[in-house]
Order: structure tokens, then sequence, then C-alpha cells
């Protein structure tokens, strides 16, 4: 039997389509699984609802269905290269079932130290499947990176949270992306803020883009955290963060500074939306624009929704969001509208009626 036929243009992944744009140490290896070139897709109905141009780089599409792909193949194509044999990194979810995922491509083994009881089962179902160690610690996400970065100081395991500098060299390729479709960087660019680096990440890239001169504007970034979890709003820790976008569920942000150097420097803003904002946005999301998001991907169009409101975001603007996991992630939310499918029996007639459907 032949080998299969690689398709004539398939996406290799960041490392191959962007290498000569990435800082990598020489020499590193490609750990890949095809990350990246994610579709970026026009909301005609946020558009509408907020008065500007809206577009979503939906991060979803990649191999694990979130933004942390981008990361990790440059994270662990890097530790590969150093000859590490086991990673470990603290999750709210997306993160270990990433680096799970990339360390059995690595042939290196994985350990997961998440919140107890709080990441969402489809998170957790993938660090399961991929054969990673999963630990659950009795705290929260700021605790579970303690540990983990005390663990990479004194045993022979690798971190792969986004701390390792080669995290965003990954992640600033959405920016790239970005330019690449738009043929110019957005006025506005919206994610959600966590543990802070994704902000920091696409601030880079986009300029990045600018100094090599693909792109002649900057954005403004715009973060947005959740209320019961806004502590660089807020400007001090939070000890006891509360969400239900559960990804975001963190009080005390590793890359807090350089988060706020990209609002600061990008002419930006980090704000706060109610879990009731965040589930209002997820709807309009899925209901009107056909695109089903994790929560913590819904709190860019909740903060959107919300400058509009208050007149904070001047008519025709140019803005992307990132929605940065897929909604089959946690699907509870969508479920918890109380929605009960009806039951018939396997008869057309059951099935018209249910449908309410008038004969033509
Ligand atoms: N959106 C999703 C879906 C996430 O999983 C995360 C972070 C963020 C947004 C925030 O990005 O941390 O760079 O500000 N998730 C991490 C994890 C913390 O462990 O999966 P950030």
């Amino acid at each position: 039997m032949s080998e299969p036929t690689a398709l004539p243009r398939a996406w290799p992944g960041v490392i191959e389509q962007f290498r000569d744009r990435l800082e990598l140490p020489p020499g590193t290896p490609t750990v890949s699984l095809g990350e990246g070139g994610t579709p970026l897709v026009p909301a005609p109905a946020l558009s509408q609802r907020v008065g500007a141009q809206v577009w979503v780089k939906i991060e979803g599409c990649n191999p694990t269905g979130s933004f942390k792909d981008r990361g990790m193949t440059t994270a662990i194509s890097v530790a590969k290269g150093q000859g590490a044999q086991a990673v470990i990194c603290a999750s709210t979810g997306n993160t270990s079932a990433s680096a799970a995922a990339y360390a059995v491509r690595a042939g290196m083994t994985c350990a997961v130290l998440v919140p107890q009881g709080r990441i969402a089962v489809g998170k957790l179902a993938q660090a399961i499947a991929f054969g990673a160690t999963v630990v659950q610690v009795n705290g929260n996400f700021d605790d579970c990176l303690n540990v983990a970065r005390g663990l990479a100081q004194r045993y022979p395991v690798a971190l792969m949270n986004s701390v390792n500098p080669m995290r965003l060299q990954g992640q600033k390729t959405a920016a790239f992306e970005v330019v690449d479709v738009l043929g110019q960087a957005p006025t506005i660019h919206v994610v959600p803020v966590g543990n802070a680096a994704n902000i920091a990440a696409y601030w880079m890239g986009y300029q990045q883009e600018h100094r090599e001169g693909r792109t002649t504007e900057l954005p403004h970034m715009w973060g947005v955290q959740a209320a019961g979890a806004a502590p660089i709003v807020l400007g001090h820790p939070v000890q006891q963060p509360d969400t239900i976008a559960t990804a975001i569920r963190i009080g005390n942000p590793a890359s807090w500074r350089l988060a706020e150097q990209a609002r600061d420097d990008s002419g930006g803003r980090i704000v706060a939306v109610s879990d009731e904002q965040i589930l209002a946005a997820h709807r309009l999301l899925s209901r009107e624009d056909g695109l089903f998001v994790e929560p913590a991907s819904a709190a860019p169009a909740a903060g959107l929704i919300t400058a509009a409101q208050a007149g904070q975001l001047p008519a025709g603007q140019r803005v992307v969001l990132t929605a940065t996991g897929n909604g089959l992630k946690d699907p509870q939310w969508a479920v918890s509208e109380g929605v009960q499918p009806v039951c018939i029996e396997p008869d057309p007639d059951q099935a018209a009626q249910a449908l309410q459907l008038q004969r033509a």
C-alpha cells in the first residue's frame, strides 16, 4: 500500500507557517497537531447590536478546541528540543487539555494540576483521554500555579503555563492571521482575561506586524474579566474568585503587568462583566450568529455590548473578538436554559404534530 498523500496545500501548523516570525531557539523541532489557521468570521447580529463591524476569531477550531494549542506547539517543541521528558501545568482546563495532547505527540509524560471540581467536564475528559496524570488540588487556579512552579523548580519537569515565554511566541500568531485576513489590524481587539497572557501575546503580535510593515495601524487592546474574578479591574488580587466562566476564574494573574502594559500602550481598557451579561452574550452568539462558544469566550461580546450601551464605542469601528474556546467543552450553560426536547414514537404524524407543521 502506498503512503497516504498529503493535501497539496494543507495548513502546516503555526511553527511551519510562521517560523521566520517566531523567536525560537535554533534547531527547535516541530511538534504540531495542525493548530492555527482558524476562521475569522463576521458576526452580523452582534455587529448590528453594537453598531460596529465585528469579526470573531474562532479559536475553538484548534485541535483541542481552544487557543492554547498555538502556544503549546511552541512550548512543547522547545521543551522537546531541550530534551525534556515530562511536562507539567496548572490549569482551569484548556491548558491541561492542550498540554496533554501535545505531550502525546512529543512522546512525553504530562501531569496537570486543576482546581478541584471547578473545571468543565469536557476539558477534564480531554486530559484523561490523552493519558495525562490529573491531580485535583483543593484550592483555586492560583494555588495550582504556585504548586506547578514549585515543582518545575525542584524536579525535572518542564512548566507549560504561559509564564513560559515560548507560549507567547505561539499565541501571537493569532494576530498575524487577523492582519493577513483583514489586510490591516482592527481598530479594537477584545479578548477574555484570565491569567492575562493572551492579551499580551496579541499585542506582541500586532506590534510585530506593525514593525515589519504588514499593518500601518495598531488596535486598542480591550480585555474582559468576569466581575467575580476581576483583579486587574479592581487593582488587587481576589482571594476567592468566582464566576460561571471557569476558564477565567483566576484571582492573581501571572501576567498581570504584561496585560496592563498591553492595555496602556495600546490605549485600550480592561473591564469586568457580570455572569448574567456573559450568559446573555453567550445566548446572542449562539442564537443569532450561530457561534457556540464556552462561557469565558462570550465575555468579550458582553464587554462590547456594555461599552456600546454606555456610548463608549464610536460607530463603524472594525472590531475583532477572540472566541477562545469551543462551546462543546462546557455545554451545560446551553442545556440549563431549561429547553426539554419532546419525546415521540417513531411516527411521521407525531413528528409533524410536535413540530406544529401544517400540510402544504
Ligand atoms: N478563554 C479561555 C477559554 C481560557 O481557557 C483562558 C485561559 C482564557 C480565555 C484567558 O486567557 O489566561 O491568557 O488571560 N485558560 C487557562 C487554562 C488559564 O488553564 O486553560 P489568559
